[in-house]
């Protein structure tokens, strides 16, 4: 393997690839990495089988994740610009055929909506409003290829900054470029590498943060599987300007592909000379380390995640001093998230200028996000900070599924907020967002919608943030679980006269006077559904209700006979035959059979069982 002296040798082997590279080849790109979930690696070893069997001149390249995960497995065919999703092995003999013939798509595995079909990546409406930055190589370059990331400008930017920029001309661009970290906090990068600087130290220390524990989120996993040189060229960059000799990658040990992948990339890049002793010849030396996080979700925050490396329990410890001044074994340390630093190279090619032109005067640049939960295209977007929730939601991810009502958007990870549709005209910014009542976050968005019980919701959030707290201090470790029981009367019908007052008093003080952000947004889902969906957790006290038909006991279903048509499908699906009527006449529901366990709401295609409060439960309560 070469390994590179000086940043010409770099450049002439990037132009030797740019030589050979042909453009006009047929490629199927398939994402092998989330899409695994869904049988990936057996379709790619039927298109090797097939394409061998139809003699075709196709290459197979495997990528990491391309964004439109809900429609797994998914691939792109280029120069064809195809894209077809939810493939099986049965369909790979079609699919090569049509390809090698280079005839017209095929219908049935193209992205569709509202009755149209898409077949050309470029017109599906997902992809359209996005702007890829952090995201530019992901989908298009196999993540185990250092060749591949070369070849699309990778370590062109460290190249740049050892060549031709002091450390402190990189701080000045990052600071032009205005970017705030990703992880969370939304704190000025440039700023924080300043700081770093700033401090004298024999020794200091760069972080990468990719410990990523929220629920629903999976931007810096696939950033870490789809593209992990990004990751290093950005860690590279920063250590150049703050002076760090040595780094770590730290990634949760529940991502084994992000593990494997950054652990190849490292050695891949040692091998070539782009990380280890005097680097490009410029006296310039840096090393990674790959640390695995045992999954606690504490550990993302910056003093537990420097505790855990240091081998100590992972708790966070009160600031200042910051880690910028006293961080790793007591060195200068600079921790930043895997999503900003992947938009490092970036910012230093194209200048910090053009970054900034991208965004709002608070936020500038774009912003990655998981859209998980009641939402048609759930996936891997990357918009314009600026942009409109209802764009995200709407737009990007193709609405809510079955016809059925947006009701909220948990924004920010288990201690983000909920925001109603009132606020579906909220520019996504960091001010925009927190005075709604949210928070960024590192970018988790699950779509909730009229079947979601808020009430429940906020229940689930606070079980996880609690179940989560490292138990150093008390705000935390016994007012999230004082709030936990209280939130779970409600959804039990247990919940008394005053206990919403109590709950929000609880929520303020846990709030503001916890150690670190855990326990300091831990209270925010209940604090914020208490705000917009305040009327739900009523209607859980007063009628013992759970109108959205989720908390168990607290409802039964019943058949609105104006409704039903009496197609039967209920009463055939029904396990426990709680469902009586004839043929096309209106059908009833047993409650006392019944064991709500749904199916038969899920079932019928004329919206005709809904829960209703549960006179039984009433009665007793009364
Ligand atoms: C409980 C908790 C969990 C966190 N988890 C993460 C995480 O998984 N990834 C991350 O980058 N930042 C996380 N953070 C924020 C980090 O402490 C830190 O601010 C961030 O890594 C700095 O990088 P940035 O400036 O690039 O955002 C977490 C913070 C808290 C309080
Ligand atoms: S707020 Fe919670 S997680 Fe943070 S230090 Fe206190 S107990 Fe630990
Ligand atoms: S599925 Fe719906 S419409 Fe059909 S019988 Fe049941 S309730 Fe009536
Ligand atoms: S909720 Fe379940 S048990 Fe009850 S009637 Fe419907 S299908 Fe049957
Ligand atoms: S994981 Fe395959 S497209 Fe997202």
């Amino acid at each position: 393997m070469i390994h590179f002296s000086s940043v010409n040798e770099l450049l002439a082997f990037k132009s030797d690839l740019t030589k050979k590279a042909d453009s006009s080849k047929t490629r199927i790109r398939i994402c092998s990495t989330g899409c695994r979930a869904k049988g990936a690696l057996k379709i790619r070893d039927a298109f090797h089988s097939e394409i061998k069997k139809q003699k075709a001149q196709i290459e197979l390249v495997e990528t990491g994740c391309q964004g439109l995960c809900a429609y797994a497995p998914v691939v792109s065919i280029d120069p064809l610009g195809i894209f077809y999703g939810k493939l099986s092995e049965k369909d790979i003999p079609m699919v090569v055929a049509q390809i090698a013939a280079q005839g017209a798509a095929l219908n049935n595995h193209v992205y569709s909506e509202k009755g149209k079909f898409y077949p050309h990546l470029s017109e599906i409406p997902f992809f359209k409003s996005q702007k890829k930055i952090v995201l530019r190589n992901c989908g298009y370059i196999r993540p185990t290829s250092i060749a591949d990331y070369i070849n699309r400008n990778g370590y062109m930017a460290i190249a740049k900054a050892l060549g031709e920029m002091k450390p402190t001309d990189v701080i000045d661009e990052v600071t032009k470029s205005g970017i705030r970290g990703r992880g969370g906090a939304g704190f000025p990068t440039g700023l924080k590498w300043k700081f770093a600087n700033g401090y004298k130290s024999d020794t200091k220390y760069f972080i990468c943060n990719g410990d990523e524990g929220d629920p629903g989120a999976f931007m810096d996993r696939a950033v870490l599987e789809g593209d992990p040189h990004s990751v290093i060229e950005g860690m590279l960059i920063g250590a150049y300007a703050i002076g760090a000799t040595h780094g770590y990658i730290y990634v949760r040990a529940e991502y084994p592909i992000a593990v494997e992948y950054s652990t190849l990339a490292v050695k891949q890049a040692r091998e070539m000379g782009l990380l280890g002793e005097n680097i490009f010849g410029t006296g310039f030396s840096f090393d990674i380390t790959i640390k695995q996080g045992a999954g606690a979700f504490v550990c993302g925050e910056e003093t537990a995640l420097i505790a855990s490396i240091e081998g100590r329990r992972g708790m966070p410890k009160p600031r200042p001093p910051f880690p910028a001044e006293s961080g790793l074994w007591g060195r200068p340390t600079v921790i930043n998230n895997v999503e900003t630093l992947a938009s490092i190279p970036q910012i230093i090619l194209d200048g910090g200028g053009a970054y900034a032109q991208l965004g709002t005067a608070g936020s500038k640049g774009t912003k990655v996000f998981a859209l998980a939960g009641k939402i048609n295209n759930t996936g891997l977007v990357e918009v314009p900070m600026g942009i409109t929730l209802r764009q995200i939601i709407f737009d990007v991810g193709g609405g809510i599924p079955h016809g059925r009502t947006f009701k909220a958007v948990q924004m920010g990870g288990p201690s983000g907020g909920c925001l109603p549709a009132e606020h579906l005209d909220t520019s996504i910014d960091y001010e925009s967002i927190k005075q709604a009542g949210a928070i960024m976050g590192s970018g988790g968005m699950i779509v909730l919608d009229e079947r979601n019980c808020m009430v429940d919701i906020a229940r689930y959030f606070l079980d996880f943030c609690q179940k989560e707290s490292c138990g150093k201090c008390v705000p935390c470790r016994i007012g999230t679980k004082r709030m936990l029981e209280l939130v779970t009367r409600f959804t039990q019908g247990k919940a008394e006269t005053g206990d919403i007052e109590k709950l929000h008093a609880l929520a303020e003080s846990v709030r503001d006077s916890s150690l670190c952000g855990l326990g300091q947004t831990a209270p925010n889902p209940v604090i914020s559904t208490l705000r917009y969906f305040r009327k739900e957790y009523e209607t859980h006290l007063h009628d013992k209700f759970c109108p959205s038909g989720v908390c168990k006991g607290l409802f039964r279903y019943e058949i609105a006979t104006e409704k039903c048509t009496g197609c039967t499908l209920c009463a055939k699906n029904c396990p426990v035959k709680a469902i009586a009527g004839e043929k096309k006449k209106p059908h009833t529901i047993d409650t006392i059979k019944c064991e709500v366990c749904g199916i038969c709401v899920e079932k019928c295609r004329f919206n005709a069982i809904a829960p209703m409060p549960n006179k039984q439960l009433n009665q007793v309560k009364k």
